[in-house]
């Protein structure tokens, strides 16, 4: 069993509180490291997480990247951070998991997946779904010919924020529905298809004062003709599902995004298809990047994948700005 390998977290991120579960939980890493900008939120994250006395505090992410006992960080900040203490990280030489959606558009994504390659360290974008042997099915399924040839692909992610400073309601910090959680529905959308969309279409309801699309409904044309096309909001109720339409048959899924950890469920073809014991999403994503570090395992979903999300999302927001269908960038 290798050493596990030893984390550091930047910020007192909600979401956070998944990756410190997954740690405590997993034999493959351990948490070593917490930090802030403000080193006053130390205390009560420390308190809300049960983070373990041992455990090292930083009052900055400069003083987390410098500290030689972390191997590895987990970088859930705002998205518009995502591209600098990813790349900082990586200068630093320490590998990086970094949340969706890998950056705010596709010349970040770059520059951050070249940081990487330059210091040989693993970057990882954290879709943790993807890591759920549930949503490897459904694409083993497709690609079986389970439904034929997709036709239709639909999806959606769509829940209510209330507070106005949460970051998902800010534009400053690259909030937004389809950044939030639009960005599922394209990475499901390419899954299912197994292809990069060409075109993207989009109609958005922006806020007011924010200027974030609060509510969107994308399209995305794929080249074998399939077509996508999925909604997201920050402000409605809440929804979330996942169906393909084939030439021959259909599948639907109702928690694509969180499948269970102890029994997952999708239709095909109107018959139960069940996934037991799949585990906690968060920490199979958090050892499938261990594995990579320690063995040089090839990532399932290698950093690319997220910079090619990246170009479909930012299409998306481009065509509904300008009421225009926009073509989405090869990377
Ligand atoms: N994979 C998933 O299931 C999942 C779920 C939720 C969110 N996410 C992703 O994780 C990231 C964080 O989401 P979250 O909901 O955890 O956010 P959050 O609770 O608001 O945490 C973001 C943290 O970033 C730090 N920060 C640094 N500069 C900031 C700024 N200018 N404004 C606000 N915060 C700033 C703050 O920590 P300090 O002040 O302590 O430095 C803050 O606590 C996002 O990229 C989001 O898309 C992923």
């Amino acid at each position: 069993m290798p050493a596990p390998v030893r984390v550091g977290i930047l910020s007192t991120a909600n979401i956070g509180g998944r990756l410190i579960t997954a740690l405590a939980n997993s034999p493959a890493a351990e948490l070593v490291a917490i930090s802030s900008r403000d080193a006053a939120r130390l205390p009560a994250y420390v308190e809300k997480f049960k983070i373990g006395a041992g455990v090292r505090q930083h009052g900055s992410y400069e003083a987390l990247l410098a500290d030689p006992a972390v191997e590895a960080v987990y970088n859930p900040l705002p998205n518009s951070l995502h591209a600098e203490w990813t790349s900082a990280a990586a200068q630093a030489g320490k590998h990086i998991l970094c949340e969706k959606p890998l950056a705010r558009d596709v010349a970040e994504c770059r520059a951050m997946l070249a940081a990487a390659e330059t210091a040989g360290v693993v970057l990882m974008e954290a879709f943790m779904y993807r890591h759920h042997p549930a949503t490897r099915r459904l694409r083993e399924v497709i690609a079986a010919g389970a439904i034929g040839a997709v036709r239709v692909v639909r999806a959606g992610f769509c829940f209510t924020v209330n507070d106005p400073t949460n970051i998902r309601l800010r534009g400053d910090v690259a909030g937004g529905s389809a950044m939030d959680v639009g960005c599922y529905c394209i990475n499901f959308a390419r899954l299912v298809t197994g292809e990069e969309p060409q075109t993207a279409y989009a109609v958005a309801t922006f806020g007011t004062t924010n200027g974030i699309d609060e509510t969107l409904v994308g399209t995305l044309s794929f080249p074998s003709g399939a077509v996508a096309q999925f909604e997201s909001s920050v402000q409605s109720a809440g929804r979330a599902f996942g169906n393909v339409l084939g030439s021959q048959g259909t599948l639907a899924v109702e928690r694509p995004w969180f499948p269970h950890p102890e029994r997952a469920v999708f239709q095909l073809n109107g018959q139960e298809v069940v996934v037991e014991g799949g585990g906690d999403p968060y920490q199979n994503e958090l050892e499938v990047f261990c594995e990579s570090l320690r063995e040089g395992t090839p990532l399932p979903l290698p950093p690319v994948d997220g910079a090619r999300n990246m170009a479909a999302l930012v299409a998306l927001l481009q065509s509904a700005r300008s009421g225009q269908p926009v073509p989405v960038e090869v990377v």
